[in-house]
């Protein structure tokens, strides 16, 4: 799937296989192997960082969590995975990627974080996004299926500006987010709409393709940054590492379970 060096790091993510595949799943493609080299270039600080709670919202195929997951191994114990996906065949496809490599998130058909949002309120130390970013009409946002990998609306940004406010309710004080974007949807504009909100930013990985110009921001809490006043959300900023179960366990007939899936319809 991804061609890689000789690291060891690097080479236990090229072997992330695509044990399962389905046509209205997005195969890892450019700007999924942008996003994970963009993590593997910033591994000593994930590392250092010791995320508790890692989040990918839009996990596709789990290309990109299960690389994660992968880099952090053992050398980061007890951090926990969670990934959504408004695609069910996609949490299915997840589902497999992860097991077939030893690794676990939990599971959540759901669009962004509905349903989740009070209960993970700032306890996403690492979030992960590769959204859909092409510019598209409007009315092809949201579809059922493969076209949902995809459309993002005028200048590609309205799932984007869907999931920022949301990725600020869930980062914990020290959270980080690693977004895909496209020169299109105004990376230097995203980063000022962030900046309103007390994040600094940095492109971590740069690319062009025959295709697109990707650019894989990372946005961190700038805490000499004076956000604007924010909406009175409450936040567990001190909840304890095994955090997951428990909020999970109230949210279980949205999880897939490895008996089954179910959704949160
Ligand atoms: C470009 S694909 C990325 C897939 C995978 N993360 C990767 O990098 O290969 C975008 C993914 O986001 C999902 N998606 C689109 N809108 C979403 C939403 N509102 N909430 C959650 N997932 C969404 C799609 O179903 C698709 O799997």
């Amino acid at each position: 799937m991804h061609n890689r060096g000789s690291n060891k790091i690097s080479s236990r993510i090229a072997q992330i296989r695509l044990v399962s595949s389905h046509p209205e799943v997005y195969e890892p493609c450019d700007d999924s192997f942008a996003l994970v080299d963009a993590l593997l270039a910033d591994r000593s600080n994930l590392l250092e960082h010791r995320p508790t709670l890692c989040m990918e919202v839009g996990c596709g195929s789990g290309y990109v969590i299960a690389s994660l997951a992968l880099m952090l191994g053992e050398e980061v114990p007890g951090v926990q995975y969670i990934a959504t996906d408004t695609n069910r065949c996609a949490v299915e496809v997840t589902h497999e990627t992860l097991q077939a490599h030893g690794v676990h998130a939990e599971l959540i058909n759901t669009d962004i974080a509905s349903g989740l949002e009070k209960r993970l309120a700032g306890l996403i130390d690492v979030m992960v996004v590769n959204p859909p970013y092409v510019p598209t009409p409007e009315d092809e946002v949201g579809r059922e299926g493969i076209a949902s990998a995809w459309a993002g609306g005028e200048n590609g940004r309205r799932v984007i500006d869907k999931i920022l406010p949301i990725a600020d309710k869930l980062l914990s004080d020290r959270g980080w987010l690693y977004m895909v974007t496209l020169t299109t949807n105004n990376p230097s504009q995203i980063c000022l709409q962030m900046r309103e909100k007390g994040y600094a930013s940095r492109i971590i990985v740069q690319r062009s393709t025959e295709e697109e110009s990707l650019h894989i921001i990372k946005f961190w809490r700038d805490f000499g940054i004076k956000p604007d006043a924010k909406e009175n959300v409450t936040v567990n900023r001190t909840a304890p590492a095994r955090i997951l179960d428990t909020l999970l366990s109230q949210v279980h007939w949205l999880s897939l379970k490895k008996s089954g899936t179910s959704n949160s319809s």
